[in-house]
């Protein structure tokens, strides 16, 4: 069996460090987390949230998943926006797409994954909606980079959608959902400024 002692060792490593820097820094953040951002991203191994955002533990609640989607029947990731907004009371929802992205890249292509071709369906059907945008476009790697637009501006619209951004906007908490992409060649975050904080920017229908 193959052993993960060099994880261990980088942990102590990690923690030490920290501890140096403020010794109290794992105690207080063991009494309570407070973050102000939800990240919803993608599970690639390169764009991790805290390091990218330049952030400390404790600063964002992250929920990663291919292709950064959030599925209006996903329970893990309802949940996880439902803890950040109405318990955690996050300012900020962050989708955040990244440029290559690898899911992407198979929702386009005709091969077959296995299981997974039924997440990344969900992304077929962005395709879909935006068909004509997809179709001007010949070059593989800039029909990649744009699906992966058009795939955050619809997480956007689906988080404005979700039961509990109707409902917290309704009772008037103060949040906002941002749709970014993520350059993995020079790590700069795109803003797409389709930034909502009411849900009459994706409405869809009439609900109380
Ligand atoms: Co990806």
């Amino acid at each position: 069996m193959k052993t993960i002692q060099h994880l261990f060792d980088n942990n102590k490593q990690w923690a030490e460090k920290i501890s140096q820097e403020d010794p109290n820094f794992f105690q207080n953040l063991s009494e309570q987390q407070s973050p102000k951002y939800l990240w919803i991203g993608c599970s690639d191994s390169r764009v991790p949230a805290n390091a990218l955002l330049n952030m400390d533990p404790g600063e964002v609640f992250v929920h990663r998943n291919i292709a950064n989607q959030v599925i209006h029947t996903d329970l893990n990731c309802l949940s996880v926006i439902q803890y950040a907004v109405d318990v955690l009371k996050v300012e900020h929802i962050i989708v955040c797409g990244h440029y290559g992205c690898g899911g992407i890249g198979a929702a386009l292509d005709d091969k077959s994954y296995g299981l997974i071709d039924n997440w990344l369906r969900h992304i077929e059907d962005v395709y879909r909606f935006n068909k004509d945008k997809m179709d001007k476009i010949t070059d593989p790697k800039e029909r990649i980079n744009l699906l992966c637009e058009l795939n955050v501006i619809e997480q956007v619209a689906n988080i404005s959608n979700t039961m509990t951004l109707v409902n917290a906007w309704k009772r008037g908490q103060d949040i906002t959902v941002h749709g970014l992409v993520y350059n993995l060649q020079d790590g700069i975050l795109k803003d797409l400024e389709v930034s909502s904080n009411d849900r009459k920017h994706y409405f869809t229908k009439s609900i109380g």
